[in-house]
């Protein structure tokens, strides 16, 4: 897990060293003026690739060029932003993973990112050098250290540098974005590491081991509640999803103290690390994927990756309940009742509605903090991907403001939250007979009913739900994504938290 270097560059596209120079341009038929120069002492292969129309500059689309002329740039690769009038921080993140899953194949080591100034819509340069190195990051991106013997095939070679191309006098301010780009990606980086482990090496104790690291590294505050501290602190619903497993649970306390006596934000995240369904069990048909329901614990402490970069004047707890789901003999089954640290009841009807029992009791330990606000990440429901498909996050909560502004965090970040509401007939989908609730459902409403499971736990404080189970993790390969993890999480709280700080 190698980090990629960042550096700016503000010599001329035609005087720009590097193995592969990458230029995000906008649709159309002719070269921008911007591009010009280094069309000529390239001997015109721009004007004969755009005017042609064999270039178009829709987005994602990309095109590899060899100049006439050995020049300072040995490669040129065009890669399309779209509509020029449509242009975003995310869509010049993503040329810029585009560019980079494309330097990965080529085995260059190396690129250098411009976006051509016709294609800037007013994004700032402080914008677009960060969205550069964040992009540069995720495109670069491959797991390979589980593989013993190197395919044959496929390129060993890593990205290890990205340079931003910007002018002269925009200098600092890309120097700022780069500043900010470089500690998201790296958080990018041990999230999505730690997503992609599988369960039998990413158990809750790792999850435990990394957040020491970081502690570690960085001076966060850290608690560890093994399985005695938390039956001891109370947390039923946490303790009752463990009790199936050999491996035993943790409770995850990460402090990040920025902001003097000020309430805190407060990250929760899910951590299952490994989710077989218990006694209610998953079909065999991709179960394997179930390593990623920890991606919400992953993104907590890839933020805590960015936070320890950056060191924002703000406090900020983190919160992760760690855990496997499995039957055994000692497992949770349907019918149980379990009570929660808040001391309301639950019914089980559904053994692998286990993410709702352990965040229950995290939002409840979130209270002691006085939070200014709670935000929660989860790979909660495969309804949501019914629901939104892999394009969106489902969003839900009781905090009209706070719900605003993740969703502006989400948009600066290219995570996107869609809402779904939280209505009081909602709330008699959880009835239970014998107990307070019960943890699943019908078949309909499935995101929504999670998310009331939890709004019944989410008290005292502005609180917002992140149902991530369609965005977490791909299984499309696409230019701009490889498939597996995505992270999805960090940017959106990196972005959100920065924005309070005012940083
Ligand atoms: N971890 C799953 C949700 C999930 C599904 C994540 C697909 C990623 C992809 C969660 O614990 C779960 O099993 N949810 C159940 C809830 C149901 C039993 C009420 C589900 O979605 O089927
Ligand atoms: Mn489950
Ligand atoms: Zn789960």
């Amino acid at each position: 897990m190698s980090d990629l270097t960042s550096g700016i560059v503000t010599t001329p596209l035609t005087d720009v060293a590097t193995p592969l120079l990458a230029i995000a341009v906008p649709q159309g038929s002719t070269v921008p003026p911007s591009l010009t120069a280094l069309d000529r002492t390239t001997g015109g292969v721009l004007a004969r690739a755009i005017t042609s129309g064999d270039f178009k500059g829709k987005r994602d689309e990309a095109l590899l060029l060899y100049p006439a002329e050995a020049g300072k740039a040995q490669r040129l690769l065009l890669v399309g932003l779209g509509k020029a009038a449509e242009v975003t921080r995310t869509s010049v993140r993503r040329a810029a993973a585009v560019a980079a899953k494309r330097a990965r194949a080529l085995g260059t080591k190396q690129l250098a990112c411009a976006v051509a100034a016709e294609a800037r819509n007013g994004t700032t340069a402080r914008d677009v050098a960060q969205a550069i190195v964040e992009g540069a990051a995720q495109g670069a991106w491959a797991f390979t250290e589980l593989k013993a013997t190197p395919p044959a095939d496929e390129p060993r070679a890593e990205v290890e540098a990205v340079a931003i191309v910007c002018e002269p006098r925009d200098t600092t301010e890309a120097a700022a974005g780069q500043r900010l780009g470089d500690a998201i990606a790296a958080g990018h980086r041990l999230t999505r590491y730690l997503q992609v482990l599988p369960g039998n090496v990413c158990t809750p104790a790792y999850l435990a081991d990394q957040a020491k690291r970081l502690a570690g590294a960085y001076g966060f505050t850290l608690t560890v509640l093994d399985r005695s501290a938390i039956q001891k602190e109370g947390m039923g619903a946490l303790l009752a999803v463990a009790q199936g497993s050999e491996q035993q649970p943790r409770f995850i306390v990460l402090e990040h103290r920025g902001g003097g006596d000020a309430a805190p934000v407060v990250l929760v995240g899910k951590g299952v690390t490994f989710d077989s369904g218990g006694i209610s069990i998953k079909p065999a048909q991709n179960m394997e994927d179930m390593k990623f329901d920890m991606s919400g614990a992953a993104a907590v402490l890839g933020t805590f990756e960015v936070l320890g970069r950056l060191k924002p004047k703000i406090n900020v707890v983190g919160l992760i309940p760690a855990t496997e789901n499995l039957p055994s003999g000692t497992a949770l089954k349907p019918g149980d009742v379990i009570k929660s640290l808040a001391g309301k009841t639950i019914e089980i009807i559904n053994t692998d509605a286990e993410g709702r029992l352990i965040l229950c009791d995290a939002l409840s330990y979130a209270r002691r903090f006085k939070p200014a606000a709670v935000l929660d990440a989860a790979t909660l429901t495969g309804a949501v991907v019914v629901a939104l498909g892999h394009a969106a996050i489902g969003l839900m909560g009781t905090d009209e403001a706070l719900l605003n502004e993740v969703r502006e965090a989400g948009e600066r970040a290219g995570e996107r939250c869609w809402p779904l509401p939280l209505w009081d007939e909602y709330r008699d989908l959880l009835k239970s007979d014998v107990a307070d609730v019960k943890n699943s459902g019908g078949r309909g409403a499935g995101t929504i009913a999670g998310g009331w499971f939890l709004r019944e736990f989410a008290d005292g404080y502005p609180w917002a739900h992140l149902d991530i189970a369609g965005t977490a993790y791909t299984d499309s390969e696409a230019p701009y994504q490889t498939k597996g993890p995505t992270a999805v999480g960090v940017r959106l709280f990196s972005e959100f938290i920065l924005k309070r700080a005012g940083a």
